[in-house]
């Protein structure tokens, strides 16, 4: 029997993520991050933890008109906003959404020719069996390009690193099951029986406070998340009232290193 999707996205993350991802500077990493998969068109690709399709309807335009993108994630709100979206744009012959998990992918044995996971294989506690599952649906010779980030290397400048420093940590600690995974990747993709042909980093780099932007986004949930860490509430909203008055010329700075892992089957 299947084991019950333990959701990690709920509406009100959900609505955050649909915010914060049609940002200019996020649609261009996509835009970046499309051309390292290379989608062609007639292929068939898998987006796992799709969150709101932004990335699989970008896909279906690729592949289009005989390839297909299936996307899973396992939060229902997550698969919602991604139908709303993928009705929005027309797109529901070419794009398949479902709830499901990247452990326990529902498809069979060499069904696709890439599989991609944004962002979501720090979610999920046995992230090695998810890089086995990509490699598992991945036909002979098919790519798996995944993004993650080191949450070690998050610098957000404030007036106390050490109390941002903390507050990090404390996020990292409650909201991911692997703060680091891009330590572990290539190891996890050589024990999938994969070739790992590539890694870079790519980072986002904010020199503006902009309350529409990734990293002044995810202020309240790292707020949320320290105060629910044990950091005392006056420290807390110190930090937040220094972050959100840093809003003349050279007064914000974050930078998160992500990384592109592509690896070969
Ligand atoms: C940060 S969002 C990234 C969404 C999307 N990949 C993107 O880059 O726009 C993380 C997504 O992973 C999903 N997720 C977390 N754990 C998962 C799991 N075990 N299986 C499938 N999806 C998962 C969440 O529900 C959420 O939609």
């Amino acid at each position: 029997m299947r084991k019950p999707l333990l959701q990690t996205y709920d509406a009100k993350a959900v609505a955050r993520l649909d915010r914060l991802y049609s940002t200019p500077q996020i649609v261009d990493q996509r835009r970046q991050f499309r051309a390292i998969i290379s989608a062609r068109p007639g292929e068939v690709g898998l987006d796992v933890g799709c969150g709101v399709a932004y990335l699989a309807c970008e896909l279906a335009r690729e592949v289009e008109p005989r390839g297909r993108i299936k996307a899973i994630d396992n939060s229902q709100d997550s698969v919602a906003a991604s139908k709303t979206r993928i009705a929005r744009e027309g797109l529901e012959r070419l794009v398949d959404v479902r709830t499901g998990d990247a452990a326990d992918l529902q498809f069979p044995d060499e069904t696709f020719d890439f599989v991609t996971a944004t962002q979501v294989y720090c979610y999920v506690p046995d992230a090695a069996r998810a890089v086995k599952e990509a490699a598992r649906v991945l036909r002979k010779g098919g790519r798996l390009v995944i993004l993650d980030s080191d949450w070690d290397m998050c610098i957000w400048e404030s007036s106390d690193r050490l109390l941002t420093r903390r507050i990090i940590d404390a996020r990292s600690a409650v909201q991911f099951a692997h703060a680091n995974l891009p330590r572990m990747l290539h190891g996890f993709i050589r024990a999938a029986g994969m070739t790992l042909s590539g890694v870079q980093a790519f980072p986002i780099i904010e020199t503006r406070y902009d309350p529409n932007a990734y990293s002044a986004g995810i202020i309240e949930p790292a707020r949320n998340a320290a105060l629910k860490h044990g950091i005392p509430p006056g420290d807390v909203a110190a930090w937040e009232n220094d972050l959100r008055s840093r809003t003349s010329d050279g007064e914000w700075f974050f930078c998160l290193n992500r990384f592109v892992f592509t690896a070969t089957k």
